[in-house]
């Protein structure tokens, strides 16, 4: 598996399972039944942000796109999202997009990363993040209507990159 630069060639695998996720209502709050033109700028991130595939020849396995969380005086906190191919998923597709993510913001500068919305329920996705070093700062109650749960909480996570703390790459 390698992790490289989205390119607009990339949209037309990337989504196929962008829409099946959002479809399934459990995860992401982009509105439902997006066309691939609509749901194209609100997945494809230009500069300062960038969006990335993760590739096994010919296929893509799922996708991140990062940049800084909010514009001007807020544009020292990163944040990402990330999707894997349902097909793709739990094979350590996740884990090495968001190592990458943590990886990519800390040699930018970045001072944290921010997540914005996790799922309370979307526990795959809570602990792959508490396992890099993120950890929950506070959770909106019922903030996201859950296909099959109904109103649940999302989580603000949070990564101190500047308290050196959370995962980092092994020494060469
Ligand atoms: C959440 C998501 C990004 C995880 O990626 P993945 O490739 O499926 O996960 P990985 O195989 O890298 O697993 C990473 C960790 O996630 C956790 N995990 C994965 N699948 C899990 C499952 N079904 N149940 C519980 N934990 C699970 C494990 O803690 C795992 O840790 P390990 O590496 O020690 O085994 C991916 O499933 C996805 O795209 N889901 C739909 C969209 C989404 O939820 N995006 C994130 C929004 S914040």
């Amino acid at each position: 598996m390698e992790i490289r630069p989205a390119r607009e060639a990339d949209w037309s695998l990337i989504y196929p399972f962008f829409s099946a996720i959002v479809a399934e209502g459990r995860t992401y709050a982009y509105p439902d039944g997006l066309s691939a033109d609509e749901a194209l700028p609100l997945w494809m991130e230009e500069p300062p942000g960038r969006t990335v595939v993760a590739v096994d020849g010919p296929r893509v396995l799922g996708s991140a796109k990062m940049g800084p969380n909010r514009p001007g005086r807020g544009a020292h906190i990163a944040t990402g999202s990330f999707m894997i191919d349902p097909r793709a998923q739990g094979r350590g597709v996740g884990r090495a997009l968001g190592e990458h993510v943590v990886t990519w913001a800390r040699a930018a500068g970045y001072r944290g990363i921010q997540f914005n919305a996790v799922v309370e329920t979307n526990t795959a996705a809570v602990r792959l993040w508490q396992s890099l070093g993120f950890r929950i700062l506070t959770t909106v109650p019922g903030a996201f209507d859950h296909a099959e749960h109904g109103y649940v909480g999302l989580h603000v996570m949070f990564l101190d990159l500047k308290a050196e703390r959370g995962w980092a790459p092994a020494p060469a």
